[in-house]
């Protein structure tokens, strides 16, 4: 994969470079998204680089104002202290101009799913994009499972670059899952268990053990969910919270299982609360799951919006080797998916 870093600084000098991040935040107040471009915005600034930034937002059809990037842009500016140029319009004529006649050198284009073809992956607007800058940034991981034009048409008309968080995020996650130390524990939680039965068939060579949330008991009459169960190595919880017949955490029984398997492990990945954390009441697994794992001296990687979130909430952060910003695109990862926007920076 071809590095930022790698690209020596004095080939940034004066460089427009188009940075695609992923500012998709459901709330303002959820920022963990915005601090995480932060080091490649500095990175570029101090070599004097110019910067366009380039992000999607939500799943517009078609211009939607609740899904401006406008206000994501202004928490930015005020936690990078500066001045950001943003262009409210979609036409590039008009962006050309306003590049030209901008002040500073930090610029940010309108979410990019207003843009006609980004999602089909169009060259028109991958040529369009390219044509503002020089080089061509990607840093963001979360959404690089996407086929969409800002992510992997675009690489074909621009030198392209991962940018640091991509760096961090691939290479954390290639440690967890190519080779990784062992005994290798995944433990999955979260809703559509399902889905992630792909996960299991990956890296069932690899794991010593999958350890399940309460939600795979909901998810129980699901044919690939009872398929996962089958697999000697994946452990489902023994006791839960119950209502009605409906599971919310696991019980003090499986705590204590998962919390011994997991301080023998040498590598963890962890995607998926264990129960319905965002309820107090059906958070203590959960809770229990995160001290375990941040205070074990394993290679640890944590993922998925919620789970990144709870150890944010909690301040568990600083012993976490990786925590990802990618939600399926993580989950794609770990099943040995080919990721589009991956592919195109090797
Ligand atoms: C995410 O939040 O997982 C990414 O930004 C991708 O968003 P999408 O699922 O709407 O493509």
């Amino acid at each position: 994969m071809k590095f930022l870093r790698d690209l020596s600084p004095k080939k940034l000098k004066g460089r427009i470079c188009l940075l695609r991040v992923d500012l998709n935040i459901k709330s303002l107040d959820d920022q963990f998204r915005i601090n995480s471009i932060l080091p490649t915005i500095k990175y570029l600034k101090k070599n004097g680089a110019g910067i366009i930034i380039l992000s999607h937002r939500g799943r517009p059809e078609k211009f939607d104002k609740k899904l401006s990037l406008k206000p994501v842009i202004k928490i930015l500016a005020r936690k990078l202290k500066t001045n950001i140029n943003f262009f409210a319009n979609t036409n590039f004529e008009k962006i050309k101009k306003d590049l030209s006649s901008g002040q500073g050198n930090i610029f940010a284009l309108e979410n990019l799913r207003f843009f006609a073809d980004e999602e089909i992956d169009g060259k028109g607007l991958a040529k369009n994009l390219a044509s503002l800058g020089d080089l061509f940034i990607n840093d963001a991981f979360a959404v690089s499972h996407r086929k969409n034009a800002s992510i992997h048409a675009i690489t074909r008309y621009i030198p392209s670059y991962a940018g640091l968080l991509m760096e961090k995020e691939v290479k954390g996650l290639t440690k967890a899952t190519k080779n990784p130390k062992k005994p290798l524990i995944v433990i999955l939680g979260g809703t559509k268990i399902g889905d992630k039965i792909s996960i299991v068939s990956n890296l069932s060579p690899k794991a010593k053990f999958f350890l399940f949330g309460s939600s795979v008991l909901n998810e129980i009459k699901n044919p690939k969910v009872l398929k996962i169960l089958k697999n000697k190595k994946c452990i489902a919880p023994m006791d839960f919270a119950e209502k009605k017949g409906k599971y919310f955490d696991i019980g003090p029984q499986t705590i204590s299982k998962y919390k011994k398997i997991i301080t023998g492990a040498k590598t963890i990945i962890w995607n998926g609360p264990v129960g319905m954390s965002e309820d107090k009441q059906y958070s203590k697994g959960t809770m229990a799951i995160a001290k375990a794992i941040t205070n074990s001296k394993a290679f640890k990687v944590i993922g998925g919006g919620e789970t990144a979130n709870f150890i944010l909430k909690k301040k568990l952060e600083k012993n976490v080797d990786l925590l990802s910003t990618g939600g399926g695109a993580m989950l794609d990862f770990l099943a040995g998916e080919e990721m589009p926007g991956l592919k195109v920076l090797k």
